[in-house]
């Protein structure tokens, strides 16, 4: 079954993924969607953005006249992304917060401070991830991928809402990857610690939860708009490094970073956005199907709410710890 899963994945990926799928996607794209928007007094967040797609996602936000709030783990790379976006977008509301993700306590401890400070947040793009090969558990046992890749946002997203649902036009943007397709929900190993480390797996097991994550948000928090999506495979540093074999095999077929983005850009500006249904998985502009045909991923309803209550725990068990 996985092999079939696995070979109808490579097939369609071949096919949208790549720049011939933005190229032929894009023919479909309405322009005036993202014509005469104004986002003057509008504030974002986006993880991620010293580079790659969430750098490209800041930039245009920050071109656009919005309040941009760079949040990066990394102090040097996210002073140089800062000045490079303040220079090219002539926009000065552009702001840096040094947060590294796969740090819980500093996750929480940087969202309820920015969620007090009360400045507007509209919308929040959950854009960093990471693949990482080894497996790390921090003091709390909480793993590296799934710390950066799921629970953060569950922090962020769970304690920046209430300054989010502030807004007129809120918005929660979490940036997956059509690796998901590959998996199905694990309700029971959540930080899929059985067996040996597979950062591969491990990694698309954590877009599937941001996957199912958003559209149980959707139905948690009604009037925020929630959406998923996948960039398709762009040419940016994680694939590189993360991904060598694969971006030897594919280099000349990758999208850039700025195709990448298209559809993060769109979901956070765009007016047509807010008529599409909440909690939805978006590529290219397009609301898509979160599982392969015949691929037998789909999770039960009691899977999916196990999910969410063993990550409300590590919520709690995160913010006791900070307390
Ligand atoms: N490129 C693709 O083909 C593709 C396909 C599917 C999904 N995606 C997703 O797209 C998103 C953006 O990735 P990208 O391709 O643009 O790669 P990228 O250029 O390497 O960007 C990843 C960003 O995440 C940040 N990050 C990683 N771990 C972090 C942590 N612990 N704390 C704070 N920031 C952290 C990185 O910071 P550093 O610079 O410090 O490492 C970097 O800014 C990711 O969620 C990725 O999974 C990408």
């Amino acid at each position: 079954m996985n092999f079939i899963r696995n070979s109808v994945f490579i097939v369609k990926g071949l096919q949208e993924f790549t720049r011939n799928g933005f190229e032929k996607a894009s023919k479909n794209f309405n322009a005036a969607d993202l014509e005469n928007i104004s986002i003057n007094g509008r504030s974002y967040m986006i993880t991620g953005s010293n580079s790659g797609i969430g750098k490209v996602v800041a930039t245009e936000l920050a071109k656009a006249g919005g309040t941009v709030h760079l949040v990066c783990r990394n102090p040097e790379r996210g002073e140089a992304a800062l000045n490079e976006i303040k220079e090219e977008s002539k926009n000065n509301s552009v702001f840096l917060h040094v947060v590294d993700l796969a740090k819980p306590r500093d996750v929480y401890k940087f969202a309820h401070d920015f969620a007090e400070k009360g400045e507007g947040l509209d919308v929040l793009v959950n854009n960093a991830g990471c693949m990482v090969h080894q497996r790390n558990l921090d003091d709390l046992g909480f793993e590296t991928n799934f710390a950066t890749n799921t629970l953060a946002v569950h922090l962020l997203t769970e304690t920046l809402l209430p300054l989010i649902r502030k807004s007129s036009d809120p918005r929660v943007i979490t940036v997956s990857s059509g690796g998901m397709l590959t998996q199905k929900l694990n309700a029971v190993d959540i930080q899929s610690l059985k067996g040996s480390h597979d950062g591969t797996s491990s990694y698309a097991q954590q877009k599937r939860q941001q996957v199912v994550l958003s559209e149980l948000y959707a139905v948690r928090h009604p009037g925020v708009h929630f959406s998923t999506m996948h960039p398709g495979w762009a040419d940016t540093p994680a694939v590189r490094d993360a991904m060598p074999s694969f971006y030897e095999k594919m280099k000349n077929k990758l999208r850039s970073p700025e195709e990448g983005a298209d559809t993060v850009i769109w979901l956070a500006l765009s007016p047509a956005v807010r008529s599409i249904e909440s909690g939805k998985f978006f590529l290219d502009r397009q609301p898509v199907a979160t599982h392969l045909p015949l691929s037998r991923t789909q999770e039960s309803d009691t899977d999916r709410q196990s999910f969410i209550a063993a990550l409300d725990e590590m919520l709690q068990k995160v913010k006791q710890s900070v307390a």
